[in-house]
């Protein structure tokens, strides 16, 4: 049974940028990457909440060496006169980076902000190597000199929505990709 709440939901759903087999393949591809490069080394992956929890579920769920699995999570506040954002870490990881090859899984890189401070402070407790993986880069919208070590998909200048990012807390259980009709 339809209601005018479920309605709006859905027409809001614009179009399908990335299915999900799409998303499937690279995340192999990615992992089989992880797999040669980290063998017989001490590696954490680390996610940013909330955006990155299905991306990480994916991703790990293909590595198969050791691994460890941490999370995170940041609030960024912008202000339009200032360039750069003040991020906080609104949630820690408990583990001693020094012990381990860091490997952070984000959902979408966007202004760049947040991860360039969350880049900054990790490395600043001294990992054994630290590198970026994420999801969508938009490369367009960038504001700081940051870019991931690897980006699976680059989108251009669009609002996107599901396989874990969100529009007002909606639309995060997407399997797959849409761009978002405002
Ligand atoms: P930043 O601008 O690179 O700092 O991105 C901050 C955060 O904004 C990302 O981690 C996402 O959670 C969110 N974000 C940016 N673009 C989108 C989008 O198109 N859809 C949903 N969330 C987004
Ligand atoms: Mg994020």
């Amino acid at each position: 049974m339809n209601n005018s709440l479920t309605e709006n939901y859905k027409s809001k759903i614009s179009r399908i940028l990335i299915t999900e087999e799409e998303i499937k393949m690279k995340i192999k591809n990615v992992a089989e990457d992880i797999n040669k490069s980290y063998d017989g080394k001490p590696v954490l992956l680390v996610s940013i909440l909330k955006g990155a929890f299905v991306f990480m579920a994916d991703i790990c769920r293909h590595v198969n060496i050791p691994c460890e699995i941490g999370f995170m999570a940041a609030k960024s506040y912008y202000n339009s006169t200032v360039s750069s954002g003040k991020v906080t870490i609104t949630m820690d990881l408990s583990q001693d980076l020094t012990k381990y090859h860091v490997i952070i899984v984000e959902d979408i890189i966007d202004t760049g902000r947040t991860l360039k401070e969350v880049v900054e402070i990790l490395k600043s407790r001294n990992p054994i190597s630290l590198k970026v993986i994420t999801l969508l880069d938009k490369p367009s919208r960038r504001t700081v000199d940051f870019n991931a070590d690897v980006s699976l998909f680059t989108i251009p200048d669009l609002f996107v929505i599901g396989y874990g990012l969100d529009c007002g807390e909606y639309y995060r259980n997407l399997p797959y990709i849409a761009e978002y009709q405002k």
